[in-house]
C-alpha cells in the first residue's frame, strides 16, 4: 500500500514582547508608513534574554503533540529548521528531544535560512514515504533579533522571533502530495550573515549581523517563487483553481501578492501573518499553517500551498491535502 505522510498536529509560539514600527522609528530614520508600505508588517515579536531557539521549539512542539493526540515518545525524528542554534552543537533537535524526554529517536538540525521549514518537510516526508519513520516532528525556530543590526533601517524593520511545529505521521490516504525544493548558492553576496566565532580579519566587522541587498532579493523572491509555483502545479497536473489555500514564507506582503495573483487567488485565500509578526525566517511558514489550522479557516481535505524563498537562495514548495 502506498504511504503518505499526514499532518495531524500544528502549533506556534511567540514571545511576549512586541516591538511596534512606531518604537524602531524612534531609532533609525524610518516611519511606521514607510515600514507599513513597502512590506506590510506593524509589529514584530522579540524574545526575552532568556529566551531561546530551543525554549521556543519546546512550547510550539508541545502544542503540536498535544493537537495531534500523541505522546512525545512515539516520535521517531525530530528535525528542527533554525539559523539561529542555541549552540554549534549539540544540535536544537537533540536538545529539544532531550526537553520532551524522548530517549529513542533520531534529531537533527537543517539549516536553509527562510526556506528551512519547506526543506525540512521535505526531508520528513521522505523518511515517512519510505518507511523509515512514521511519526516526525517537524520544528521552525528563530531568534533573528539577535542576528539584525538594529542600526540598520533597510533590515531591522522586517524580522521578528518565534516557532512553529508541524507533527505529521504516516497514511494510507493522501497528505503531503509533493515538495520541491532547490538551492543556487551564487547569490551569496544579496543576503548573509556572517558566523562571528569563525570570523576572519576581513569580515569580523559584520560578522554575527544580517547583510542584505533588499532589492535584489525582493525581485529573485518574486521571480522564483513565480516558477516555484507553475512546477508544483505541473508535477501534481493540478490546475491553479485547485489550491484552497497558499501558505507562503512571510518576508513582505508585496512579494506574497505577487504570487497570489501568480495563481490567481484572492488575497482571502492566503493566511497572511507578517503584519504583527515580522519575517520569523525558518518558523514563518509552520506559524502560518497553524494559524489557519487553529482559527478554522484550513479545512480537512482542503489543498494547500505553502512556499518559501530565502538566503542561500534556497527556494521551495510544498502541496499538501491537509
Ligand atoms: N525607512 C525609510 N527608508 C528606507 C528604509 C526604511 N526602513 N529602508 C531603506 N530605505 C530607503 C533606502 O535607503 C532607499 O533610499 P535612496 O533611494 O535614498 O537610496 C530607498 O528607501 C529605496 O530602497 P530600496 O531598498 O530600493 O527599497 P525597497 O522598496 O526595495 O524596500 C525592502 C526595501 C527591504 C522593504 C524590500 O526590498 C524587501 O522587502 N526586500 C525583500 C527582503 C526579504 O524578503 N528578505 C528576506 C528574504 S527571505
Amino acid at each position: 500500500m502506498k504511504r503518505f505522510s499526514k499532518i495531524i498536529g500544528t502549533g506556534g509560539y511567540l514571545p511576549e514582547t512586541v516591538r511596534t514600527n512606531e518604537e524602531i522609528s524612534q531609532h533609525v530614520d524610518t516611519s511606521d508608513s514607510w515600514i507599513y508600505e513597502r512590506t506590510g508588517i506593524r509589529s514584530r515579536h522579540i524574545a526575552a534574554e532568556n529566551e531561546t531557539s530551543t525554549s521556543m521549539a519546546e512550547i510550539a512542539a508541545r502544542q503540536a503533540i498535544d493537537a495531534a493526540q500523541i505522546e512525545a515518545g512515539e516520535i521517531d525524528l525530530i528535525i528542527v529548521a533554525t539559523g539561529t542554534p542555541d549552540r554549534v552543537y549539540p544540535s536544537t533537535a537533540c536538545l529539544l528531544q532531550q526537553r520532551l524526554d524522548i530517549q529513542n529517536c533520531v534529531s537533527f538540525d537543517i539549516q536553509a535560512a527562510c526556506s528551512g521549514a519547506i526543506f525540512a518537510l521535505s526531508i520528513a516526508d521522505q523518511y515517512i514515504k519510505n518507511g523509515a519513520a512514521d511519526k516526525v516532528l517537524v520544528v521552525g525556530s528563530e531568534i533573528c533579533s539577535r542576528l539584525v543590526d538594529w542600526s540598520d533601517r533597510g533590515t531591522c524593520i522586517l524580522f521578528g522571533d518565534g516557532a512553529g511545529a508541524i507533527l505529521l505521521d504516516s497514511a494510507d490516504e493522501e497528505g503531503i502530495l509533493s515538495t520541491h525544493i532547490h538551492s543556487d548558492g551564487e547569490y551569496e553576496d544579496l543576503l548573509y550573515c556572517p558566523n562571528p566565532q569563525v570570523a576572519t580579519e576581513e569580515n569580523k566587522d559584520e560578522a554575527g549581523f544580517i547583510n542584505m541587498r533588499g532589492n535584489e532579493v525582493f525581485k529573485m523572491a518574486v521571480n522564483t517563487l513565480g516558477r516555484i509555483v507553475d512546477e508544483t502545479l505541473a508535477a501534481n497536473g493540478m490546475e491553479k483553481t485547485e489550491i484552497d489555500w497558499l501558505v507562503p514564507h512571510q518576508a513582505n506582503t508585496r512579494i506574497i501578492a505577487a504570487t497570489a495573483r501568480k495563481l490567481k487567488m484572492s488575497m482571502d485565500q492566503v493566511i497572511v501573518t507578517l503584519e504583527n509578526q515580522g519575517n520569523t525566517s525558518s518558523a514563518s511558514v509552520l506559524l502560518a499553517l497553524n494559524e489557519g489550522v487553529r482559527d478554522g479557516r484550513i479545512q480537512r481535505g482542503q489543498v494547500v500551498l505553502l512556499e518559501a524563498f530565502g538566503a542561500g537562495f534556497t527556494w521551495g514548495s510544498a502541496l499538501i491535502k491537509y
